[in-house]
């Protein structure tokens, strides 16, 4: 199992170094793989409080160009540099607010592998598109269009977070999921045997709640968490939901 918070746009350093360290405390022995991932200008703090921990750190995007003039943008070796381990890419909310390709993102894929990072590639559907029956057409698109044509090694973990589901407090149905992730795994097998046995996440209103029930099915290897991560009691919680047999 992986569990995986992604911190998105919130919080201090302070607020963020705190809720590093009460993670640190509270991290059961034998808890499965845990990974953050906080606002860019946090990473070198909360590295810090992670030092000498299990648990790894990553961003939440990074750029596909490997340095030069992209005011603003942030590169893989950039965050390979401060401590990351790993980078989320083609998170929906940057597919949205950034206009991301699937093309943009493969770039990206490669540049996090490039640099060494473990990538967390998002795909997942809009509401519109799981209404008109699409929802499994557009995840497949998602993957061919951003996974490397030619594998470059490296590790590559994806999650499924269908977009209605993010923040809402939507959680899709178990069969949704479990017929989701069986077709992405099913996918990997044919088209990326080098990932035929990656972890596969859920994301979208995950909590302490439902986590279990999510975590028994077949081809859910851990969640990718946004607002219950902000809470280190919740992603506890998520952490030992993951634990149960
Ligand atoms: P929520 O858990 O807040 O729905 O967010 C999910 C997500 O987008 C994680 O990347």
């Amino acid at each position: 199992m992986f569990i995986a918070g992604n911190w998105k746009m919130n919080g201090t350093v302070a607020e963020a170094t705190a809720l590093a360290r009460a993670l640190v405390d509270g991290l059961p022995a034998n808890a499965p793989t845990t990974a953050v991932f906080p606002p860019a200008v946090h990473l070198a703090a909360v590295g810090e409080v992670l030092k000498g921990s299990p648990i790894f750190m990553g961003g939440q995007d990074c750029s596909g160009a490997e340095k030069g003039a992209h005011t603003g943008d942030i590169s893989a070796a950039m965050l390979a540099d401060i401590g990351a381990r790993g980078v989320i890419i083609g998170h929906s909310e940057r597919r949205t607010d950034h206009g991301e390709t699937d093309a943009e993102i493969q770039q990206k894929v490669e540049a996090g592998l490039g640099a060494g990072l473990g990538v967390v590639l998002c795909v997942g559907e809009t509401l519109a598109e799981r209404e008109s029956g699409a929802a499994q057409s557009v995840v497949r698109e998602q993957l061919e269009g951003s996974l490397p044509k030619v594998f470059p090694g490296g590790s590559v973990v994806i999650a499924y977070e269908p977009v209605w589901a993010i923040g809402t407090g939507k959680v899709a149905t178990v069969e949704d999921i479990a017929s989701m992730h069986g077709m992405i795994r099913a996918w990997l097998g044919e088209n990326q045997p080098e990932l035929a046995q990656t972890f596969i996440l859920y994301g979208g209103s995950v909590k302490p709640s439902n986590a279990a029930e999510i975590f028994a099915l077949d081809e859910v290897g851990g969640a990718l968490v946004g607002g219950a991560s902000l809470k280190s009691d919740d992603f506890l919680g998520i952490i030992a939901a993951a634990m149960k047999p």
